[in-house]
């Protein structure tokens, strides 16, 4: 039988118990969202990290600024959250206009409330297997093959991606738990010869029903986290359903990786509120 990793039921786990653990503390986690010009995308995104805050009690704040800002006056208004103690968690809403360089901003956050784990220092504390922010996607595809109790040591893990968000930050995560992990990506040489050898294939690679059948062996864990709008209005990933018959488990799309990615952004921010300075 296949074993559906179901992200609703993993991240509503995870809300209970963040809940629970507030529900001695007068104080909350308070995340603040920084978002500049009006990207239709970014406003669904936000709207979303909100609710989900709201609905373990955290409080949430945006801050909207008009596309014209100038990187330097987004730097003060970050150096304003970065000091304001009630503040415990920052994320500025990717992508930023173009004429503001989103690495300058991220390296302005506070590491202490980089939530969205994109800061050098968190990346840097990662990779030397040190406490530290991850990056919400990996962080949540970890939870979600804890919560089906499936095992990553020693297994072959096989990432399909190499973005900054996702693919390397994932490989630095299963590297740290013990797993023997393969990096593919757009220019790998025969990448069917690779994903067919995974025990656990993560496939972030953007790419409409990349991944099919031919591309794994019989009892792989697949995790997809793509995810595409179809003319119909329903949603795709980057594996195609033919490769769902050969495995052992899969996290579909939707209702996979997507509803772990918020609960790793609260994870991250209740982190930060306990460590807050
Ligand atoms: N835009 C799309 N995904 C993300 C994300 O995870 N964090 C931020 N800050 N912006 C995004």
């Amino acid at each position: 039988m296949t074993l559906i990793l179901n992200g609703v039921a993993a991240s509503t786990a995870i809300k209970e118990q963040l809940k629970q653990a507030l529900s001695q503390s007068r104080e909350k986690p308070h995340l603040v969202v920084v978002l500049v010009g009006q990207d239709p995308a970014s406003e669904v995104y936000v709207k979303n990290k909100q609710k989900a805050c709201h609905e373990v009690g955290f409080m949430s704040s945006v801050k909207r600024y008009e596309s014209s800002i100038t990187q330097d006056q987004l730097f003060n208004e970050l150096d304003k959250l970065n000091q304001d103690n009630d503040v415990h968690g920052i994320i500025v809403q990717l992508p930023l206009p173009s004429h503001i360089n989103a690495n300058a901003i991220i390296d302005h956050i506070s590491p202490h409330k980089d939530v969205d784990g994109f800061h050098p220092i968190n990346v840097g504390n990662l990779h030397r297997g040190q406490n530290s922010f991850v990056s919400a996607t990996p962080l949540g595809i970890l939870r979600l093959l804890e919560f089906y109790s499936i095992d990553v040591v020693s297994k072959h893990v096989v990432v399909v991606g190499r973005s900054n968000i996702v693919g390397k930050p994932i490989a630095a995560l299963l590297l740290n738990a013990n797993a023997t992990v393969t990096i593919t990506h757009s220019k790998t040489k025969n990448l069917m010869h690779h994903t067919q050898q995974a025990d656990i294939l993560i496939v972030a690679a953007g790419i409409k029903h990349m991944i099919n059948k031919d591309y794994v062996k019989k009892g792989v864990v697949i995790v997809d986290v793509g995810i595409h709008r179809n003319d119909d209005g329903t949603l795709s990933g980057d594996v195609h359903p033919s490769a769902y018959e050969l495995a052992s488990a899969y996290s579909p799309v939707p209702k996979g990786v997507g509803p772990m990615t918020i609960a790793g952004l609260l994870l991250n921010t209740y982190q930060a509120f306990q460590e807050r300075g």
